[in-house]
């Protein structure tokens, strides 16, 4: 429910036209228009097959966020999340970050992983994900990569390497 009461949130994989051009929307306001981390747009290689998702609000779409597997061994990522700046503090963002955990778990992940903001720790820590490794420099701004294990995850059948995948 979202806070205090107002719109419901919708969450859902854009699948048709209309969709997915919301999602693009959205994620060019908020990366290229309000926070210049991309100069033209913010598409690359991985929108020929991710998963885009959009959130919806009274009708408008007014949030995004993509996920990919990164190998058959159920590592999943999430990028590109982004609620616009009229709709944020109304659980928009831990709707998608959830969705895309949740989606990822019903198609076999184990893991997820993604590169956060620093400004964000907080925000996805509050949401069960944890810190992995050390900052890093992304498009110029300070990140941290941060998981969360998926519902998909068996550790029977964790290949070698991935065991500290789905501890915790
Ligand atoms: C980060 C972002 C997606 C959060 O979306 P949002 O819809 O404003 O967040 P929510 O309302 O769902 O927040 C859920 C909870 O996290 C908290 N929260 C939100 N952003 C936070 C932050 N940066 N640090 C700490 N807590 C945060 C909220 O207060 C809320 O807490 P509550 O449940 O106790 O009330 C949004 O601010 C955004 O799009 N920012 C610009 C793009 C961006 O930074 N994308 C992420 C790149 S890693």
């Amino acid at each position: 429910m979202p806070r205090g009461g107002g719109a419901p949130v919708d969450v859902r994989i854009a699948l048709g036209p209309e969709d997915v051009a919301a999602h693009h929307r959205v994620r060019r306001e908020v990366f290229v228009g309000e926070q210049g981390i991309f100069s033209d747009d913010d598409l690359d290689e991985r929108d020929d097959d991710a998963i885009k998702v959009v959130a919806e609000i009274d009708g408008v779409v007014v949030g995004a966020v993509r996920l990919y597997p990164l190998d058959e061994a159920g590592l999943w990522k999430g990028d590109r999340l982004a609620v616009v700046r009229g709709a944020r503090t109304s659980r928009v963002g831990a709707a998608l970050v959830r969705f895309a955990v949740a989606t990822a778990g019903e198609m076999g992940g184990r893991r997820m992983l993604a590169l956060i903001q620093r400004r964000n720790v907080a925000f996805f820590g509050h949401l069960g994900w944890s810190i992995l490794g050390a900052e890093s420099d992304f498009h110029g701004q300070t990140h941290q990569e941060m998981t969360i294990p998926l519902a998909g995850a068996q550790r029977e059948m964790a290949p070698d390497g991935y065991v500290w995948a789905l501890d915790g």
